[in-house]
């Protein structure tokens, strides 16, 4: 297979000027990495929904710091040509600036990943200039901010009326300035997404955000059909491999309580000569 080039902070930039579509999907193992890799995706984000998905938290709040590396290293090694975000697990880069630009680091350094992204609007522009000014990109993520869940009292649509979106706007503005290379807009309705998009000069990448925004993002649990818990309604499920992996373990249960399996194909013989020796 051909090498794939590298995708760069500058290729998303011209997508952007050029209309062509950046598509990202969460991977949070090297085998799932591969598979996107060798799929084409620009981006592959190693999000803290790997919390709830692989990790079976209620909420992407406890992940910790440590959790996170593991899984970017694996990644890491299984992206070629994709452009790799961490996510920021809560708590590791509210505290301060400073502390911010530690995490940061952590992950470029002992993950080599890309970028790292964190939640986020116009009160965060502080930590994202500190970041970006030590030399680490940022991805921002504003909208429904899922690390705040309790705060925004649920996982809910974000800036429905005319004062909750003026707030968006002005984040996203906010965001942009503070140094940000490109913005996910999370659970707000497809006008206020196309509205921002607009208004930006770096790329936005929508989830649950309608059609109009430069890029899209998703869950590969939730695009693979592997989380059993709750799909959202953003999400389209595009196979269902939880169904196909229940229906493979069953039978591999029902062939060996069987002995069906392991059958003469995955068995390895002794030659006669050998066996009779063994005999005697
Ligand atoms: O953690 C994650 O997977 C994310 C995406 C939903 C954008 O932040």
């Amino acid at each position: 297979m051909s090498e794939r080039r590298k995708v760069t902070i500058r290729g998303l930039h011209r997508m952007k000027e050029q209309g062509k579509r950046i598509t990202m999907l969460t991977a949070f193992d090297y085998s799932m990495a591969r598979i996107l890799d060798d799929a084409g995706l620009d981006m592959i984000l190693v999000g803290d929904s790997l919390a709830m998905v692989a990790l079976g938290y209620e909420s992407t709040v406890p992940v910790t710091v440590a959790e996170m590396l593991h899984h970017c290293k694996a990644v890491r090694r299984g992206a070629r040509g994709a452009f790799v975000v961490a996510d920021l697990p809560f708590m590791s880069y509210q505290v301060s600036p400073e502390q911010a630009v530690i995490t940061a680091g952590r992950f470029m350094k002992e993950a080599l990943m890309d970028a790292v992204k964190l939640e986020g609007g116009a009160e965060m522009a502080p930590t994202i200039e500190a970041v970006v000014r030590a030399g680490i990109p940022v991805l921002g993520h504003i909208g429904l901010t899922p690390q705040y869940v309790s705060k925004l009292s649920g996982y809910r649509v974000q800036g429905k009326d005319a004062a909750s979106a003026r707030l968006l706007i002005e984040a996203a503005g906010a965001v942009e300035a503070a140094g940000a290379f490109a913005l996910v807009l999370e659970s707000v309705p497809a006008e206020l997404a196309a509205l921002i998009t607009q208004q930006l000069s770096v790329p936005t990448i929508g989830i649950g955000a309608g059609p109009s925004c430069d890029g899209q993002v998703l869950v590969t649990y939730d695009v693979l059909g592997l989380y059993p818990e709750f799909t959202p309604r953003f999400a389209k499920v595009y196979a269902r491999l939880g169904e196909e992996a229940r229906r493979a373990v069953s039978t591999f249960r029902r062939e060996v309580e069987a002995g069906e399996f392991p059958g003469r194909e995955q068995s390895v013989s002794m030659s006669p000569e050998e066996l009779e020796k063994l005999k005697k």
